[in-house]
């Protein structure tokens, strides 16, 4: 399809998907108000509608809870095409909500937005949100960096927005599964289940659900008794870059108190992140915090380092190297696992499949510390899935054929932004 076809495509999709102030990630599979995925789509929506683009954000932080959480869901109205809906969450919320949350990518998202807009228009917008996102980059750093070291815990798979990343596999095990009683997923009436995540990781994900509401939802308690607590590479990169681009709305806003704050937390986290460094395997891993675990897996969240703005030249190296190894496996960079990992499933969800959003926050990572080329490669390998394929959920990283659901507005939102013209940003060879 011509570029001009696919732009009007990934238009459509958006119209279609948007239910008056937010997005549905897809009308079928995700029926509601997805966290990080609002945060990708405001940036499709800035090609078409800044003021809608600003809107999706705003609709977001009307369902932030008092303590700074930002959920990952936000039910607006109900459907039954969805398990686990608002009342199995029970988090006693308006809007109902989820009692978890996803990787913090709004902060980046709203740069971007006011980047492109208007100063004069958009002022009042930025200064409204400006502290909500800083109360949840707080709440971040009160309840779930617990040795104070600029890491990001998470309680549940699909905080991390990679649901059934085998980096969970092993920390998972302590959940016990044994009282959880009888429910029905609705994910696999939708798609096929060899895609989806397994019965067992279904069971672990419910009775995660039933242990924090057990807990009424106490963000404290629970980030201390948890049964999966891991730090999640994915969610701790991204919330430094998070950090970083907060820091330049509050020197835009005068914020000085909050600047310093960040600064800090800036400061601590790109020390403590090399707890996350496998030296043995050369990448950066999730590690379980209860038993010390680094997951030992190279996953596409491992490169996020370079949009994380952490430098290490030994490291870097060593990163790349990977990336060169694995694009000789695979036609499609990024697979979410490596390929030659055992647990490899080039269809199955966050084993394999290549996801748009996270190749645009690699690519834009490895563009800004010089590795031009490889940026572009991922640029131009998004492209090309899109193309051949259509706006689908995810890739298989070896024929490129789009899986999970179809017309996705996060990956119409990507197309829009990022992967439609290769020759946008490009940044020379170093
Ligand atoms: C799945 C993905 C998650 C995403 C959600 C909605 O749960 O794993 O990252 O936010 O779908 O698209």
């Amino acid at each position: 399809m011509e570029q001009v076809r696919l732009d009007e495509r990934a238009r459509e999709i958006l119209i279609r998907n948007d239910r008056g102030g937010y997005t549905v990630p897809n009308g079928r599979v995700y029926p509601f108000q997805w966290n990080w995925d609002s945060a990708f789509v405001s940036l499709g929506f800035a090609a078409m509608d800044i003021d809608r683009a600003w809107r999706e954000i705003e609709t977001l932080f009307a369902g932030q809870w008092e303590d700074g959480l930002l959920p990952h869901i936000i039910f607006w109205q109900d459907d039954a095409g969805y398990f686990p809906g608002p009342a199995v969450w029970a988090t006693g919320r308006r809007p109902p909500t989820s009692g978890i949350t996803q990787p913090p990518i709004a902060a980046s998202a709203v740069l971007a937005l006011w980047k492109a807009s208007d100063p004069q228009r958009y002022r009042g917008q930025l200064k409204q949100l400006f502290p909500k996102i800083l109360a949840w980059h707080r709440w971040f750093a009160q309840v779930r960096d617990p040795s104070g070291e600029g890491l990001a815990v998470i309680v549940h798979p699909w905080e991390s927005g990679r649901d059934n990343s085998p980096e969970w596999d092993l920390p998972a095990q302590k959940i016990d599964t044994s009282n959880i009683g009888p429910y029905e997923r609705r994910d696999t009436n939708h798609l096929d289940a060899s895609m989806r995540p397994t019965r067992l990781d279904y069971d672990r994900y419910y009775a995660l659900v039933q242990f924090g509401r057990a807990l009424g939802w106490d963000q404290k308690r629970i980030g201390q008794t948890n049964p999966f607590r891991v730090v999640d590479v994915g969610t701790t990169m991204i919330l430094l870059r998070a950090n970083r681009d907060l820091l330049e709305l509050a020197r835009e806003l005068g914020e000085t108190q909050a600047a310093e704050q960040l600064q800090q937390r800036i400061e601590k986290a790109e020390r403590g992140i090399s707890w996350l460094w496998n030296e043995q395997l050369g990448a950066y891993c999730s590690r379980d915090v209860i038993t010390g675990h680094s997951s030992g897996k190279v996953t596409s969240a491992s490169f996020l380092s370079f949009y994380a703005g952490i430098q290490n030249p030994d490291r870097d190296r060593r990163l790349l190297q990977h990336l060169e190894r694995i694009a000789g496996r695979v036609e499609y960079l990024v697979p979410s696992l490596d390929p030659e990992d055992a647990a490899f499933d080039s269809l199955r969800y966050w084993r394999g499949p290549v996801w748009a959003v996270v190749n645009f926050l690699i690519s834009s990572g490895l563009a800004s510390a010089g590795h031009a080329g490889w940026a572009d490669r991922i640029r131009g390998d998004t492209h090309r899935l899109i193309e051949q394929s259509g706006m689908y959920e995810n890739f298989c990283p070896v024929t490129g054929r789009g899986v999970g659901g179809d017309d996705f507005s996060w990956t119409a939102a990507m197309w829009l932004h990022w992967a439609r013209d290769p020759s946008r940003d490009r940044k020379p060879a170093p």
